[in-house]
């Protein structure tokens, strides 16, 4: 099996200007060092985007936009576009997330169009998938997760479904302080696994790299990460904080 290299996101969401995003980029990248055996990814809010990339110089680390619209230009007012996201010097893209979906109502066909544009661009897709806590006690998580994945990855090609990033955040875990038990994430994540399976093919299945998010902290982290399925983490709270965002960077790592 090929070894999936573990990959570390923060997401600020609308936190940081850029002095803070500078100086926390600083501070992290002579903490930490350059990242050759996992990869890290910062997605501050767009204002501090080109910002990040001058502060941002070792190798393994990368930049994200939290979102992107699938047209390149256009009347869309509030929106960025792919390619303004690579102009600033990001190489990723977060698409999906929990609060794009349930706050601005984006849809699964949108974030199915947004997937495809960001391959277009040539961003790395994080796509975000979870279930609602209702969803949960209804038994339905698989189901809201297939259909999200499902319908995310209509059209990619062979080799795009190859790079797709994935990330299972359980929407009552994100910000909550609710993390689900290594044992409930292992779980949807062997469920998405199987999924690309069906959907794409074993090989790629194996390959593909399924993220956790929710309430991860510094003292979850190494028992979320030694779960069989788990490759990474997408981290919102306790990425704003270079100490705590660095002991997760610095996981412990088990052979899996
Ligand atoms: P949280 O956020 O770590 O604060 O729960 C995770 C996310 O929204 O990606």
């Amino acid at each position: 099996m090929e070894k999936r290299i573990p990959f570390i996101a923060a997401n600020w969401k609308m936190y940081k200007n850029q002095a803070e995003t500078v100086s926390f980029l600083k501070e992290l990248q002579s903490a930490v060092g350059p990242c050759t055996d996992r990869e890290v990814m910062i997605a501050p809010p767009s204002t501090a985007l080109a910002a990040a990339r001058g502060a941002m110089n070792l190798p393994g680390y990368h930049l994200a936009g939290q979102n992107c619209h699938w047209e390149e230009k256009g009347a869309f007012t509030g929106e960025v576009s792919g390619p303004m996201l690579k102009e600033v010097g990001c190489d990723c893209v977060i698409l999906g997330h929990s609060e794009r979906r349930h706050i601005f109502g984006e849809t699964d066909d949108m974030i199915q169009k947004k997937l495809t544009a960001a391959f277009r661009w040539d961003l790395l897709p994080i796509l975000c998938v979870g279930e609602l806590l209702p969803d949960r006690e209804a038994g339905k998580t698989f189901d809201v997760v297939s259909l999200q994945v499902k319908t995310a990855v209509q059209g990619l090609t062979r080799e795009q479904s190859q790079k797709l990033i994935i990330a299972y955040e359980p929407v009552w875990a994100i910000g909550t302080g609710k993390t689900a038990t290594p044992e409930q994430a292992q779980e949807v994540h062997a469920f998405i696994r199987g999924l690309c399976a069906s959907l794409f093919d074993k090989a790629i299945a194996n390959q593909t790299r399924i993220l956790y998010g929710g309430s991860v902290k510094p003292d979850n982290v190494d028992a979320l990460m030694a779960q069989p399925d788990i490759d990474g983490l997408l981290v919102g709270g306790a990425s704003l904080e270079v100490s705590s965002f660095q002991r997760i960077v610095q996981f412990q790592s088990v052979e899996k």
